[in-house]
């Protein structure tokens, strides 16, 4: 059996990539640095984009130090572990302070070295809809994935968390719900969409970091979708393509709200916003309706 296209691996009642799963230990125990900021996401919510910009505000936006290396090296994916291919909480036990750690762990798989050493954390979030459809195209470009069957299939395993790292639902909400305890920015995709300058100043008052408006501007320009799309440190086309297929759909997709609209069917959309009131409803969470 080779190590693409293998079947999830449940952890703790999370389904995982086999190998992650298999690697459990491994991440269970990664040791946080306090100097650490964590990246979290649930998968094709800008994980990306958010680690080019934080990368840029750590190079005070020095676009030359920001191509020192591409994306999955310069913020380590953690619990990415394929044998022979990667192995994130390695690459990170070698890489200098201060790491910027990439992760999609639901709030309750965190190695616990994160929250007894106080980490900073950002979370971006974007709305269901449009993740789900991303990560659709997703799961047939990177091969690490399950086949995802047709979109109508796919988007029953979504509204049921059968997908890597689990329910977008509960990872939202229990990523919501820690911002209360812990040191958690938490951002919204289709905010730094519309408004890039309000939201990276939010990371710099975070981060306690002040930067000229003129590097401000570079980092915006640096970190929009078409100047990412072409940036080969940024767009993941450097992967070897047993990992990920880009001619199946590229990486830097279409980078837009509302993408969901191209897609869903309107039974399928009526489908999904009644079992989204059910989980979603009494949280005081809450995406921009629009989208
Ligand atoms: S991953 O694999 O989970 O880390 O993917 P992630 O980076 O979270 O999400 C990928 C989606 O984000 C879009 N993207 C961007 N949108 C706007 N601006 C910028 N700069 C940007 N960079 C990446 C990317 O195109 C994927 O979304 P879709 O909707 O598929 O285009």
């Amino acid at each position: 059996q080779g190590v693409f296209r293998r079947e999830l691996v449940d952890v703790q009642g999370i389904p995982l990539f086999w190998s992650t799963a298999e690697q459990w230990s491994q991440v269970e125990t990664f040791e946080a640095r306090p100097d650490d900021l964590l990246i979290s996401t649930y998968p094709k919510s800008g994980t990306t984009w958010t680690s080019e910009i934080v990368d840029l505000i750590y190079n005070n936006g020095d676009t030359e130090k920001c191509k020192r290396d591409v994306i999955y090296k310069r913020v380590p994916f953690m619990e990415l572990i394929i044998p022979g291919v990667t192995n994130g909480v390695e690459q990170l036990n070698n890489m200098q302070s201060p790491r910027l750690v990439k992760t999609h762990l639901p709030v309750e798989l965190l190695p616990s070295s994160f929250w007894k050493n106080d980490c900073k954390m950002i979370y971006m979030a974007r709305n269901a809809k449009d993740v789900a459809v991303s990560y659709y195209y997703f799961y047939q470009m990177a091969k690490i994935h399950p086949e995802p069957g047709t979109w109508e299939e796919f988007l029953d395993k979504f509204m049921a968390g059968k997908v890597s790292f689990g329910s977008w639902y509960d990872h939202v909400k229990g990523w919501w719900e820690k911002k209360r305890d812990y040191r958690i920015l938490y951002l919204f995709y289709e905010d730094m969409k519309e408004d890039p300058k309000g939201e990276i100043q939010k990371i710099l008052t975070f981060l306690e970091k002040d930067l000229p408006e003129e590097t401000v501007n570079k980092i915006i320009y640096h970190s929009s979708f078409n100047v990412m799309k072409q940036n080969p440190n940024a767009n993941y086309t450097s992967m070897n393509k047993e990992e990920m297929d880009h001619s199946v759909s590229p990486f830097m997709r279409k980078g837009i709200s509302g993408d969901w609209k191209n897609q869903f069917t309107v039974a399928q959309y009526e489908r999904f916003e009644e079992n989204y009131e059910k989980k979603m409803g009494e949280s005081t969470l809450k995406f921009r309706s629009e989208i």
